[in-house]
């Protein structure tokens, strides 16, 4: 239940991108929150959109604005260096995903929180989306008996001048810290741990330092095997944005799945929550039939800014804290060392 509060939480954005600004957007709809100041070295349009106070860097806000909470939403390699800052002013701190570009990367944030207590929230949001919640169900429920598959595709096209940050075409960037650590976060989430992985990776679409097409596999810690398939240079309707709306500007397929879990008894299709199961006999030449599993939609960055109100103000922990998010990355190391040494590897977890 939402619980007012007299004064609304004073919240600093740092790093005014796409991503920030669809923060922005968020924090217009969920009461008890206040933008007072934006950090970003390359432009203070944002700020001045807002009417709040515009900084070039971060800890110079934090130490003059005194924010009661922080949203991280910089290039990906500024993660862990701007979290530091932020629990050295003991302000508490949404930060975007990929939480590290590395394990040793992320080390330094784990080290660091063991002695304070200024809690950090991954902003692993798809955790927070409904479908994901009710799928989690489905699958703790026994309805698909033993989770023994999932096949995940993010598939799309960005345009060319998406690229035109040069931070998204070099080391810490490429599709599977960008986008494929939100599938991998969601296979752990859904089925456990990682036990080994293998990849293919690609840069052969775009050209970049980085891939823009992979292939992975996983074996996970409860036997069951798993693969990605992504690209963010290629034509097709199967991806998260399309497939479900999270964010409205994405043309939407919503006949499409995205994700697909079998087990020895059922299978669910994702973000449509059909449920195929069989009648009467289990057997190839048999009829599945099908039903629809209900949820009430609802959009997963306003339920993950309520969260984070909760987490600032002390009510509740993480949902995604830094160690869990910091597993994922292990896992994201894996691939691009499996992919690298072109063998199968056991991710190092921290
Ligand atoms: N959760 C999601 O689904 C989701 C979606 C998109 C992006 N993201 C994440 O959000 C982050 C930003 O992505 P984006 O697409 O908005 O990128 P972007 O390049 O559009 O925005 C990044 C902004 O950070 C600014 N910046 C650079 N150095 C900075 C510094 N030292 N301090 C403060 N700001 C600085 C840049 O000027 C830019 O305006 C990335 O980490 C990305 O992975 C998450």
């Amino acid at each position: 239940m939402h619980t007012s509060h007299s004064t609304p939480l004073r919240i600093a954005l740092i790093g005014a991108g796409i991503m920030g600004r669809q923060h922005v957007g968020t924090m217009k709809r969920v009461p008890d929150v206040e933008l007072v100041a934006v950090v970003d070295p390359f432009t203070r349009s944002l700020a001045d959109e807002e009417g709040v106070a515009a900084f070039t860097d971060a800890r110079t806000m934090l130490s003059v604005v005194k924010p009661d909470a922080a949203l991280i939403v910089n290039p990906n390699d500024l993660h862990v260096p701007t979290a530091l800052d932020c629990i050295a002013a003991g302000v508490p701190a949404l930060l975007e995903k990929p939480v590290a570009t590395s394990l040793d990367d992320a080390r330094r944030l784990i080290a660091a929180l063991r002695d304070s207590p200024t809690p950090i929230l991954v902003g692993h949001h798809r955790r927070h989306n409904p479908v994901i919640a009710r799928a989690k169900e489905v699958i703790d429920s026994g309805a698909l008996g033993r989770p023994s598959l999932a096949t995940a595709l993010w598939q799309t096209k960005k345009p060319d001048a998406y690229y035109d940050m040069t931070w998204r075409r070099e080391a810490g960037a490429g599709v599977i810290l960008i986008n494929l650590v939100h599938e991998t976060d969601l296979l752990r989430h859904l089925y456990g741990e990682v036990v080994e992985v293998q990849a293919f990776t690609s840069n052969a679409l775009r050209g970049f330092a980085v891939e823009d097409t992979a292939t992975i596999n996983f074996r996970f810690e409860s036997g069951a095997l798993a693969s990605i398939v992504g690209s963010d240079a290629v034509a097709s309707p199967w991806g998260w944005e399309k497939n479900l709306n999270e964010v409205p500007k994405f043309a939407k397929e919503y006949d499409q799945p995205c994700l697909l879990l079998s087990g020895t008894e059922g299978a669910l299709s994702i973000p449509q929550l059909k449920l195929w199961r069989y009648d009467e006999r289990a057997d190839w030449e048999a009829p599945l039939s099908q039903q629809q599993i209900g949820y009430q939609a609802d959009d997963p960055q306003v339920l993950q800014l309520r969260h984070f109100v909760r987490v600032a103000r002390g009510e509740v922990a993480p949902l995604i804290s830094v160690a869990d998010a910091a597993r994922t990355i292990a896992v994201v190391d894996a691939i691009h060392q499996a992919a690298r040494e072109r063998r199968a590897v056991t991710p190092t977890y921290p």
